[in-house]
């Protein structure tokens, strides 16, 4: 699939989940080809979301969603199969969950996935340098996981900016997401530092218009892109 970048990714964790449907088809409307869909285990991180179900009623909605899943879970060598028999198009894992992470990315390819490794905000970005090669998504928490709507931690910029420079020297292909509490304020420095991807939650799903936040983030980025 072909992103033209900046993508906005509306994060499902602030939709109203008793009209889920409706809000990620207001989603669509409003120009997103993404949706991103954060699995906690109560275990990794302190919350309880979903899993693979919902993520097949969600790939179900339109064939032209990009699905985009961020697992927050132990071990997640254990739920990869499913997710992807869902319907993901990317699964990304944490790396600090993972003790084999070179074996859990193969494993991901080999289910027909694009793959994406998260790093927490206490983990450096150094840590994906041995597997820069087979990933297709870095992602940078700019808040520590497990719940939506917490404040965009600002240090994070510096660790794009440090992906964007281990992405060049290793001669890599992937995109750097950025996850956590971006909004008007935060989206125009984070595009600036390097990221491509942009979760948005709390700023998309609790806005007076799903449609026109997405329009106005988009703009935002876009205008950060150019300057
Ligand atoms: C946090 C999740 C995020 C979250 C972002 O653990 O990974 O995707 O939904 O929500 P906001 O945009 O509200 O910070
Ligand atoms: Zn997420």
């Amino acid at each position: 699939m072909d992103h033209s970048l900046p993508v906005i990714a509306p994060s499902i964790l602030a939709a109203d989940f008793s009209s889920l449907k409706s809000e990620i088809l207001q989603c669509v409307d409003g120009g997103a080809t993404w949706i991103h869909c954060d699995v906690m285990d109560g275990n990794f991180v302190p919350n309880i979301t979903f899993g693979a179900d919902v993520i097949a009623s969600i790939a179900d909605i339109s064939d032209d969603l990009f699905i985009d899943v961020h697992l927050m879970v132990e071990e997640p060598e254990h739920l990869l199969e499913s997710i992807a028999d869902a319907g993901a198009d990317l699964i990304t894992v944490h790396q600090e969950t993972c003790r084999h992470l070179h074996r859990t990315l193969q494993q991901i390819r080999s289910l027909g996935c694009m793959c994406g490794v998260a790093l927490n905000p206490a983990t450096p970005g150094d840590a994906i340098r041995p597997v820069t090669y087979m990933m297709d998504m870095a992602v940078v928490m700019s808040v520590n996981p497990g719940y939506g709507g917490q404040s965009f931690i600002p240090e994070s910029c510096r660790k794009i900016e440090e992906i964007v420079k281990i992405r060049s020297e290793e001669k890599a292909d992937f995109l750097i997401q950025i996850d956590g509490g971006i909004g008007p304020k935060s989206i125009g420095k984070a595009v600036k530092a390097g990221a491509e991807v942009l979760v948005a939650g709390t700023a998309i799903f609790q806005a007076e218009s799903i449609t026109e936040s997405i329009q106005s983030l988009r703009k935002l980025a876009e205008t950060a892109n150019q300057s």
